[in-house]
């Protein structure tokens, strides 16, 4: 038994959930209740205490164990839920190795200055230095509620101030320095920060982690000072605003993400508190997947210059660019399709109206966002629209260098009803036939070598070679062998893996571009697992041998393979269950529409995933690789 399976072994599972959700009913073998993930009226969540699994039927259709009930409800990663639950249980886990402990230390260490450094900002902006900087901050529409609530500050024009506030608060030159909150001169630390509005930024769980600031003159550059990278705080995995957006992202199931601090305090104070900011133009791999801790559901209200630039249109290339560069990879229109895709997330977009950004409309005009956000377009239509707005179609070059534009996009579109959709709309755009649009998008993509059809397995089986790996295995050799497959590996969703021990190889991987040189930190499973994964390449499925750009597809097709699967064998017992509900309650004579219902829904789920397993054979045939 591994110290996992103890772990969840020990723990009572409808103890732990009834922690959260108080409104859990037994009904009979079963407890239900109003799913905790969304919101709804009628119960669609189980608890099943004696397998130890919870199932929501309802709008998210999906379950797990008692460490994932805990990682979604709490909004961790799995190592971090595991952690909670093992407490809970009274299991020890791996002790934290030394440079672990090290880190911890240094970490509350820095919060603490982060924490002190604020409030000496705040009392700044309300004592006589910071008079210019709350009527600025006024100017801005911003009222005294708010800025109480965001902590927002004034860091005064002088070179030590800060820093003398803090040593004299026993903090150390190296926590100041590696806070980010002073900066090393000839002649020791000065203030980073000097006649600056100050937004405190916290993390998803309400750590001070940096901080943004902003010039108050128009001459003063930059307009905004951030914390740099420390080892809090990492502007491309930082959302500013999730502390005070997550809890409304989650009852509203939607996120809206817009540019900038003080676009998402003004929505804020307007009442739309479903906001939080990529703080910067383009949002990046790592703040895309902490959204999907939240919501699946995601809307880019861009200001108008950036919706359609030119820059973001040649995103693919900027993309791959940032990669090679070991810059935060940012997300591009294609890489939001695949997004669409993966994580079975919908991605909308906004332009905003030319010369307005979110923090101006929603001042003059809150109703109107509230509009746009209603009528937000899905990415691919996002990007249609701003092609066609650039595009001259009297002029043949024109309509053909319009489809260059969207071909990465609309061929990183899976569902083959979809792609279909939008290689009609390519064609009458064009002014082409469909069979030119197809061949554009498929254009590079030959079937690969090296990969095994069924009958290869079967042939090689029959000389007693052994089998190809599971899919959860290949997909981790992809990912452990190929450096190729980070970019398409690091958005998957943990839910992929089943099993536990992939799962954390899993995070484990995302986590440390170099796993090798953290060995020290997995678990004994974990490691025998990454030692198994790597000695499993044989003749028949050897990821080595996949074609560079065959990688990345790979990826994504053995993900929503393993996915569809998954969802298929989830909705089975579910069905069982309610069938069975469903023949108890007609032998006792009542009648449950309810019932009815939820047996009709669980029906219907289970035809449109075959349709989709069956859908995705389709697109195999059409030439793109195979699984
Ligand atoms: P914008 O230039 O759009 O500024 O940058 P803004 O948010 O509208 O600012 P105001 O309204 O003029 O005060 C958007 C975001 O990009 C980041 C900040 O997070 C900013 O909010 N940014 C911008 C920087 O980090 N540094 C800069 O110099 C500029
Ligand atoms: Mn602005």
């Amino acid at each position: 038994m591994t110290t996992i399976d103890q772990v969840k072994d020990q723990l009572d599972l409808v103890e732990v959930v009834r922690g959260y959700v108080p409104a859990l009913k037994k009904s009979g073998r079963t407890w239900k209740s109003p799913c905790p993930f969304h919101s709804e009226r009628t119960p669609s969540f189980v608890v099943d205490p004696d397998r130890g699994t919870w199932h929501c039927f309802g709008a998210c259709a999906t379950g797990g164990d008692v460490i994932e009930f805990v990682r979604r409800i709490e909004h961790l990663d799995f190592r971090e839920a595991l952690q909670r639950c093992a407490e809970r249980a009274g299991i020890e886990l791996r002790p934290p190795s030394a440079r672990e402990v090290r880190e911890r230390e240094a970490h509350e260490r820095l919060l603490r200055a982060n924490e002190a450094a604020a409030v000496y900002f705040q009392a700044a902006i309300h004592g006589p230095s910071g008079a210019a900087a709350l009527t600025y901050a006024k100017k801005r529409g911003l009222d005294a509620a708010t800025v109480q609530a965001w902590q927002i500050g004034y860091a005064p024009d002088e070179w030590h101030g800060l820093v003398e506030h803090l040593r004299a608060r026993g903090f150390t030159d190296a926590d100041l320095r590696d806070a980010g909150l002073a900066i090393d001169g000839d002649r020791g630390l000065y203030d980073r920060f000097r006649d600056r509005l100050i937004f405190p930024t916290r993390d998803g769980r309400g750590r001070l982690i940096g901080f943004g600031a902003r010039a108050l003159a128009a001459d003063q550059d930059p307009k905004y000072l951030n914390t740099p990278q420390t080892p809090l705080f990492d502007k491309s995995g930082t959302l500013y605003g999730l502390d005070r957006a997550g809890e409304e992202a989650r009852r509203a199931d939607r996120m809206v993400v817009v540019e900038g601090y003080m676009d998402v305090i003004a929505c804020h104070q307007a009442g739309i508190r479903n906001v939080v900011a990529s703080m910067g133009t383009s949002i990046t791999d790592r703040q895309m997947t902490l959204l999907q801790r939240y919501t699946h559901n995601v809307v880019l209200m861009l200001d108008a210059d950036n919706a359609g630039s030119e820059a973001t249109l040649r995103g693919v290339e900027v993309a791959a660019g940032a990669a090679e560069h070991g810059l935060a990879p940012t997300v591009d229109w294609r890489g939001l399709v695949s997004y669409q895709d993966v994580l079975k997330a919908d991605i909308r977009v906004i332009a905003l109206p030319d010369g307005e950004d979110p923090d101006s409309l929603v001042r003059s005009d809150p109703d109107r966002v509230r509009a746009l956000l209603g009528a937000a377009k899905p990415v691919a239509d996002h990007l249609f629209d701003a092609v066609s707005a650039t595009t001259d179609f009297a002029d043949p070059r024109a309509r053909s260098r319009a489809l260059e534009a969207l071909a990465p996009t609309v061929a990183a579109v899976t569902d083959p009803v979809v792609r279909a959709h939008y290689v009609q709309k390519m064609a009458r755009m064009a002014q082409v036939d469909e069979r030119t649009v197809l061949a554009l998008l498929n254009r590079g993509r030959a079937r690969p070598a090296a990969v095994p059809s069924p009958r290869d397995v079967a042939q090689a089986a029959a000389h007693g070679a052994s089998t190809t790996p599971d899919g959860e295995t290949q997909l981790l050799q992809l990912l452990v062998l190929r450096s190729e497959a980070r970019p398409a590996g690091r958005i998957l969703d943990p839910d992929t893996f089943e099993d536990t021990t992939n799962r954390l190889l899993f995070e484990a991987w995302r986590e440390f571009r170099e796993l090798d040189e953290h060995l020290d930190e997995l678990d004994d499973d974990v490691r025998a697992r990454l030692d198994a994964v790597r000695g499993l390449a044989n003749g028949i499925w050897d990821p080595d041998a996949i074609d560079a750009k065959f990688v990345e597809p790979r990826v994504s097709e053995i993900a929503e393979r393993l996915r569809l699967r998954r969802a298929q064998a989830r909705l089975l017992p579910a069905a069982v269950a309610v069938a069975t509900d469903l023949a108890a309650s007609r032998r006792s004579g009542s009648s449950d529409d309810g019932l009815v219902a939820e047996f009709d829904e669980l029906h219907q789920r289970q035809r449109a995933l075959s349709r989709r397993a069956r859908g995705g054979a389709a697109v195999e045939s059409e030439g793109a690789p195979a699984v």
